[in-house]
């Protein structure tokens, strides 16, 4: 396993490059008709804008493969400091009729986890934010051991205790606010909790009180934006130094790009989510135009089947919304292509922060892992599971203090 520096190093390396390329990949192409960088990247934007469609998907699904961007951008560099090792599962996983009453994904994700998560001997097993306790139930089946899981819906709780009793697993789901100060009650050097996509501060919230407590964790991590802070303040000193040094600063919408990928989704529903983006698109110009403002409107989300049938309904919609009073003249055919044209191109040129996506994930877990060794605990990074099962892969997990008598310090 790679040693502390090591992971300090990449940190590092990350820190300056998210601060030197931040200009290219935080504006948003959707929110802009021209983009800021352009005119001081011609080049990129050339390469990006001639390529194909084939071309364009190839490069979402990887951005760090034979990569045309590698002219303009740090391509393999990047590629390097994202590679992280896919952590050996201990022994076999749990078996398959584990899986009743978990989605077929999730369940794919928990038996990834259980054999992964290296639960230590002796200590009590707690899992944070349990929802109804899939993986508690899976921990204590494969383990033979109790397990508490922590939950703030009571109702999430009752259904969960009702699961693992039909299945004998020795589960406790307790109704806890992880963020309330009584929270830290669970949390002993004797304790060794799991979390499986934990939000923005309720990982946060763990890795605090671990670092506190001295109790291990296995943790993957999720929605890094989901934080009642408006500005990323790291958790370690390490990357407190480096932001401060390079000037790194991130709100909570550059967060958010680190888990904004394109999932595969069926084809039909990639299809509809392309119109709707084009139509987007095709309602900014127009409330550029009404408005006499060249400025980007935010316009609100629609769920998936609320969509009008039309452009032209769309954009009435929108305005509604925005309250906005549209001509009765619109040319909606000229709108709807111009939507269109625009996609195109704000496809291509999202390309530059699809680069950048990795990077940030894996520079935030980096700012966790660094927070806890800070902390005394000695930290593993890696994958617990492929991409295609679910983006957010990656798990640290630490072994106890290294120290045996932490607690008196
Ligand atoms: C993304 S789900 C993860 C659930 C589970 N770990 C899994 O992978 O299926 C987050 C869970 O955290 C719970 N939660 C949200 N805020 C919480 C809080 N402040 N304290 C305890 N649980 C919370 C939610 O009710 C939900 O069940």
């Amino acid at each position: 396993m790679p040693d502390t520096s090591y992971h300090a190093e990449r940190f590092a390396r990350l820190t300056e490059l998210l601060a030197e390329w931040q200009p290219l990949w935080q504006p948003m192409p959707f929110q802009h008709r021209r983009l800021p960088w352009r005119s001081t990247y011609p080049g990129l934007a050339d390469t990006l804008l001639s390529l194909d469609d084939d071309a364009c998907t190839r490069l979402q699904a990887d951005p760090f493969c034979a990569s045309p961007l590698a002219e303009h951008l740090p391509v393999a560099e990047l590629a390097a400091l994202v590679e992280l090792p896919e952590l050996p599962a201990e022994g076999p996983g749990p078996p398959a009729p584990w899986a009743e009453h978990m989605g077929g994904r999730k369940w794919q994700q928990v038996a990834a986890f259980v054999p992964r998560m290296a639960a230590l001997p002796n200590v009590r097993l707690v899992e944070w934010c349990a929802g109804k306790g899939h993986l508690s139930r899976t921990l204590a089946r494969h383990l033979e051991r109790d397990v508490t899981g922590l939950e703030w819906q009571t109702a999430l709780c009752r259904d969960g205790e009702a699961l693992a009793e039909r299945q004998g697993a020795r589960v406790q789901l307790a109704q806890q606010d992880v963020l309330a100060p009584d929270a830290a009650r669970w949390l002993t050097a004797d304790t060794q909790v799991a979390a499986l996509h934990a939000c923005g501060d309720l990982h946060e919230r763990l890795i605090e009180l671990a670092a506190e407590r001295g109790s291990a964790v296995s943790l993957a991590p999720c929605c890094y934006h989901r934080t009642a802070n408006a500005h990323y303040r790291p958790l370690s000193q390490q990357g407190r130094e480096l932001v401060a040094e390079h000037g790194l600063s991130l709100s909570r919408e550059d967060l958010a790009m680190a888990v904004q990928e394109t999932v595969t989704a069926p084809r039909h529903v990639r299809r509809h989510r392309e119109r709707a983006n084009a139509w987007r698109l095709g309602f900014d110009a127009l409330q550029r135009q009404v408005r006499g403002r060249d400025a980007y409107l935010p316009v609100p989300s629609l769920a998936y089947g609320r969509m009008p049938d039309s452009f032209a309904g769309f954009c009435r919609w929108a305005a509604e919304r925005k309250g906005l009073t549209l001509p009765t003249d619109v040319d909606w055919h000229a709108f709807e292509q111009q939507g269109q044209q625009r996609l195109a191109e704000v496809t291509r040129l999202e390309l530059v922060r699809h680069l950048f996506r990795r990077p940030l994930e894996v520079w935030l877990v980096l700012d966790r892992q660094r927070r806890l060794e800070e902390a005394g605990f000695r930290v593993e990074l890696g994958t617990f599971c492929d991409r295609e099962l679910t983006p957010r892969n990656l798990l640290l997990r630490t072994s106890r203090h290294p120290s045996p008598d932490w607690e008196t310090h």
